[in-house]
């Protein structure tokens, strides 16, 4: 080993390190771009000469690794918890109550500090180098992001600490700043790509990325604000001198953690922030008030899922005026008509609104919504905006009373439009009514339902316009060929969504079950029936006792899924999509081997696949009764060759190893049904 090479690497990732963290984390850079880009060049420059020196921790490895296949679940030593809910001082002060008569005691001290929206995040070190990022997931098992998070630039990948630290798992919130969140957007705008609807969204979209180049790409951020899991030594014992020993080993913490010690500083510091808020470069949907030492928070514990000694101090949604321009419906895939309302474009909580629901007609006449009303519009973090109410000062006489609707919004203009008795909403009777038919396929292909990627809702109204689609079973008989025709489809994404198409057969019954669109019926009573019912032979003729005997099945589903199966054409579309290779029963829960199709044959798998993960496709060949390997040799019979194949594909070329596309495999699959 080159000595004066290795110690000269040292000594500049130190020194990297430690400007990155000046600059990335503390704000405050000591030399500027040119010089710290010169230490970079340096580097990768010893690097390159004596690359058995590269490590993974070194700044020059941030975007190293290649584009993954799918995400590993990575449970969590502790779970990550969420946080209850406080809207006004009222709920703070009860809060404060019950941990005082908890800890026998109200003199405690208390951190308050900003609450990010954004994406949690949790991050182990081992030994000081960063060996794992994980999401939160559902709270007990994330996903493997480490890759993506190695990508960002206020995440250390080396601690600075001259103590030993073994192992420390350190959380906090992972989102994209504003100005670079309206970037990205103008940028999307610019390429014809979706936009993303906030920054909490696109911060979200842009960590959960297989390609961590992806992410490399997007301005991520992070505010750590929680020590999760230790092991070794002996952190602090209260989070505010935890927040700066983990600010002094290099993590980035929010400058406006503060201690407080009353509910009145609580106050104070919240007023302050209902107009501070804005002016940050990070979205915050409230404060987080936390007991201070650690000590009382273990004696406090959890409740459920929410500690006793945190509570979220929430900011009231933002309200905006505009303008009622209209009120309009849309059609649900039962005939529901769903009133909404028209709005001049405005801005809420960095979005822009142009409709809002209206929920139901008892909803708008007890506003007075009037159409030409000015209104307040008020939208929650995430939830859809909503209308509050008209502002009457602002009256001038020519706003229009609402009428009920007497024609369905659908071209046809159907006037069978009724209110059911028990119901508060208007309804299209049409069988016929397209919209109604259009939501009914969308929720088909929708992720709850068969989950056909690529179907969204302009391409199933041109396939209907075009007379390709009519009901669920046409999907499976659509062609490249038929779908080239329509417009603005090349024959890339015809194929592709053929391979979607395909892939949606291996859902499970509960998808197919859910897909079907029967009233009150969605993923989770969908799952309970296919459990129960095994195959939709059995559920179709099931009477409403035998399923009212079914745990979590009520008497209004059970007569909701039985009148389904008493309409001839819904019995006939199973029997029709079964004819067509959609499995009407469980198949991925049966016993390994049991469909021996593939007769022990043996598959090794090369490149990136369109329309599967690896671990899908393996299963699909397993449960086929074939068999993996991860080695070509003389004993393998087929290959799967997906894109940018590796040193597999030579292999397999000189051994005379059947070599299947994607498509091929896709259609070999199919060909067992
Ligand atoms: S402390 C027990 N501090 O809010 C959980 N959480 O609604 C302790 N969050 O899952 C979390 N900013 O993702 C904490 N300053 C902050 C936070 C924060 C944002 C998120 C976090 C958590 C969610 C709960």
């Amino acid at each position: 080993m080159n000595q004066s090479a290795h110690q000269e690497i040292i000594e500049l990732r130190d020194l990297i390190n430690f400007h990155n963290h000046r600059y990335h984390s503390l704000d405050s850079p000591l030399i500027g771009d040119a010089e710290f880009d010169q230490l970079m060049v340096r580097l990768r420059k010893l690097e390159s000469d004596h690359p058995n020196l590269i490590t993974s921790e070194s700044p020059t490895q941030r975007v190293g690794s290649k584009p993954l296949e799918s995400f590993s679940g990575i449970p969590h030593p502790v779970p990550m918890l969420s946080l209850a809910n406080a809207f006004n001082i009222d709920d703070i002060q009860a809060w404060h109550k019950r941990a005082s008569s908890s800890l026998g005691t109200s003199d405690f001290s208390m951190v308050i500090e900003p609450k990010i929206d954004g994406l949690a995040v949790a991050l182990t070190y081992e030994n000081g180098i960063l060996t794992r990022g994980a999401t939160r997931g559902d709270g007990l098992i994330g996903e493997d992001v480490t890759n993506n998070v190695r990508t960002i630039k206020s995440i250390p990948l080396v601690l600075q600490s001259n103590v030993e630290i073994p192992r420390l798992e350190v959380r906090g919130e992972i989102y994209m700043p504003k100005g670079s969140f309206e970037n990205l957007n103008a940028l999307r705008i610019k390429s014809g790509e979706q936009l993303f609807a906030n920054p909490r969204n696109a911060a979200a979209g842009s960590l959960r990325q297989l390609d961590p180049q992806i992410t490399a790409s997007r301005n991520l951020e992070i505010w750590v604000y929680q020590l999760g899991y230790t092991e070794g030594f002996t952190p602090p014992n209260s989070h505010w001198e935890i927040m700066s020993w983990l600010k002094s080993i290099g993590f980035r913490i929010n400058p406006d953690v503060q201690p407080v010690f009353s509910q009145e500083e609580i106050e104070a510091y919240y007023k302050i922030w209902l107009d501070k808020r804005f002016n940050e470069d990070y979205q915050t949907d409230g404060l987080v008030i936390k007991v201070d030492s650690t000590n009382l928070q273990s004696k406090l514990g959890t409740a459920g899922r929410e500690p006793r000694w945190a509570i979220a101090f929430k900011f009231p949604s933002e309200q905006v005026i505009t303008k009622l321009l209209d009120i309009n419906f849309s059609v649900g895939r039962t005939g529901t008509l769903n009133p909404y309302a028209v709005l001049e474009a405005v801005q809420v909580s960095g979005v822009t609104i142009r409709q809002a629901t209206l929920h139901n007609d008892d909803d708008i006449a007890r506003k007075d919504l009037r159409i030409g009303d000015y209104v307040i519009v008020e939208r929650a973090g995430d939830v859809i905006p909503k209308v509050v109410g008209p502002i009457l000062e602002r009256r001038n006489g020519t706003e229009i009373h609402y009428k009920v609707p007497y024609e369905c919004p659908c071209p046809l203009k159907t006037h069978l439009i009724v209110k059911e008795p028990d119901s508060i909403m208007h309804k299209c009777m049409n069988p016929e009514c397209p919209a109604q038919q259009i939501e009914r396929l969308k929720h088909f292909t929708s992720q709850s339902g068969m989950d056909i990627e690529g179907l969204g809702e302009k391409l199933i109204t041109s396939l209907t316009e075009n007379g390709l689609i009519n009901d669920f079973p046409d999907f499976y008989k659509l062609t490249a060929d038929q779908l080239i025709s329509l417009d603005r489809m090349g024959s890339k994404s015809a194929q592709n969504l053929i391979s979607s198409i395909q892939k949606s057969k291996f859902k499970p019954l509960s998808s197919l079950i859910c897909a079907l669109g029967i009233k009150h019926v969605g993923i989770e009573t969908a799952e309970i029936l296919s459990a129960k019912f095994k195959n939709l032979g059995n559920l179709m003729n099931a009477s409403t006792g035998e399923l009212e005997q079914v745990n979590g099945i009520g008497p209004v589903m059970a007569e909701s899924i039985r009148s389904h199966f008493e309409i001839e054409k819904n019995k006939q579309i199973v029997h029709l999509l079964a004819s067509l290779g959609v499995p009407d029963q469980e198949t991925a829960s049966e016993p390994l081997g049991t469909k021996n199709y593939l007769d022990s044959k043996s598959f090794v798998i090369t490149g990136r696949l369109e329309s599967f993960t690896r671990s899908t496709v393996e299963s699909l060949i397993k449960n086929l009764g074939g068999t993996i390997s991860s080695k070509v040799t003389s004993k393998t019979d087929f290959l799967v060759c997906g894109e940018d194949p590796g040193s597999k594909l030579d292999g397999a070329r000189s051994l005379n190893v059947k070599i299947l596309s994607e498509a091929e495999f896709i259609e070999m699959v199919n060909s067992y049904d």
